[in-house]
């Protein structure tokens, strides 16, 4: 990629929660179709070797050109990175993928892996980091790299202590290997304000008032919508597939939010 900007302008965000299916890959493709819609470019790194995020373009992957052999040294960010669209690149994730990342464990400074490579990314606005469910080196690496963090959840009442635990890592991460991290919030996935159902506004509510979450927790909430699983499938941007979707409104609110808490 050319050299255009100052790299100190670019934010780099990651989508991070180490239970799975809470809409990271969902939110990590979507907030960055909605960033492109208001102008910005924006690369995507793919760090879950389940490689759902990749798998949500139609570009081909060449063999050996993923994140796992940049990680290795063995190819450069600008050998494997993708452009998946107008303004829009990708570092694509690969099946291979976690045996890079325990070869790259065993050395120093792993966490650093990821920050090194993206310092070197410039004319991009935006970097969206998707990460894998557990919390293994790579997400330490991207939160190590990140600028900020934004949880998704499902409002499920016995999640409450994951999310302490979940914020407890970020804060170690702050302390220890990224003092610029910033804890963005936490928004619930597949969730709607108006929704009846006792144990999951329970659970909200609960949240809100939390000592620790109360200001952590975003106005915007995801609502379920299947015009975000279609898109995803036909690998279509969501904002062309069904701009007047659900889906589509709820993830333009968001960005907007995680604009304003950066
Ligand atoms: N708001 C939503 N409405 C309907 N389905 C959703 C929504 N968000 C996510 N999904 C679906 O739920 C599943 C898990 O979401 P995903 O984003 O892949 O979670 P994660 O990356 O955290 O594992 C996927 O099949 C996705 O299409
Ligand atoms: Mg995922």
């Amino acid at each position: 990629m050319a050299c255009i900007v100052d790299i100190s302008e670019m934010e780099t965000i990651v989508f991070a929660n180490h239970k799975g299916g809470t809409g990271k890959t969902t939110s990590c493709l979507n907030v960055a179709y909605a960033l492109r819609e208001r102008g910005h470019s924006v690369l995507l790194v793919d760090c879950d070797r389940q490689t759902n995020l990749t798998q949500s373009f139609a570009a081909k992957v060449p063999a050996g050109q993923h994140l796992g052999t940049v990680l290795l040294g063995q190819a450069s960010l600008s050998d494997v990175v993708l452009e998946v669209g107008e303004r829009l690149y990708l570092v694509p994730s690969s099946t291979d993928l976690g045996e890079a990342e325990e070869r790259i464990s065993q050395k120093p400074g792993a966490e650093f892996a990821l920050k090194e490579l993206l310092d070197e990314v410039e004319a991009v606005d935006y970097c969206l980091i998707d990460t894998p469910g557990g919390l293994g080196k790579l997400t330490y690496a991207a939160l190590t790299a990140a600028t900020a963090v934004f949880i998704p959840a499902q409002p499920e009442y016995y999640g409450i202590e994951g999310l302490v635990g979940l914020l407890d890592v970020c804060h170690q991460v702050q302390k220890r290997l990224n003092k610029a991290l910033k804890i963005g919030g936490v928004f619930f996935t597949q969730y709607n304000r108006s929704d009846r159902r006792r144990a999951q506004r329970d659970m909200v509510q609960l949240l809100e008032s939390h000592i620790t979450f109360g200001s952590l927790v975003m106005q915007t909430t995801i609502r379920p919508n299947v015009s975000l699983v279609e898109a995803q499938i036909e690998k279509e941007d969501l904002y062309t597939w069904a701009p007047q979707s659900a889906g589509a409104k709820d993830y333009q609110n968001l960005t907007s939010e995680i604009l304003a808490r950066l």
